[in-house]
């Protein structure tokens, strides 16, 4: 297994639409494992592909609960909206609240090529939702008005520097 590098915003790479993956092929399965190991070293619940560069529909996530992988994935249903503080690995110090679906059904399959079907709540749901935003490049500093994103990313610039 071999750690990643995590782009950070506003590396252009974050903002594309990923690729569906037709093929899972050892690269692919490679590629989960690594984006596991890259999530637990940087202390995160979950990582999408873009974020290491790889603008291919691959997720992985981790709430507590063990290792998740997840290719293609799809929401089919959401429920609810609840608001929480988020962060994430590409935008280091900033956490912004996000208004998210409780409960959402998400189709995928794992890097076995196995069909998941998987009804989430609460934290997993938000961090599924999370993660496929990063799939369409939507970042959480996107689900706030302009003004507080204007503010946010003042806020990070400075703290870059
Ligand atoms: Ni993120």
């Amino acid at each position: 297994m071999a750690k990643l590098e995590v782009l950070r915003y506003p590396n252009s790479v974050l903002r594309k639409k990923c690729e569906p993956i037709d093929v899972i092929d050892d690269e692919v399965v490679r590629l989960a494992r690594d984006m596991l190991e890259t999530m637990y070293e940087d202390k995160g619940i979950g990582l999408a592909a873009p974020q290491v560069g790889i603008t291919r529909r691959l997720i992985v996530l981790d709430i507590g609960d063990g290792p998740l992988a997840l290719i293609n994935p799809k929401i089919l249903e959401a429920e609810g909206a609840e608001t929480m503080e988020e962060g994430c690995l590409c935008l280091p110090g900033i956490n912004v609240d996000v208004e998210r679906s409780t409960r959402v059904r998400v189709t995928g399959l794992d890097p076995s090529g196995r069909e998941l079907d998987i009804d989430a709540e609460e934290l997993l749901a938000r961090a599924l939702q999370h993660e496929i935003d990063h799939l369409s490049g939507t970042l959480i500093i996107d689900k706030v008005s302009k003004l507080k994103r204007d503010l946010l990313i003042k806020k990070y610039k400075k703290a870059q520097q």
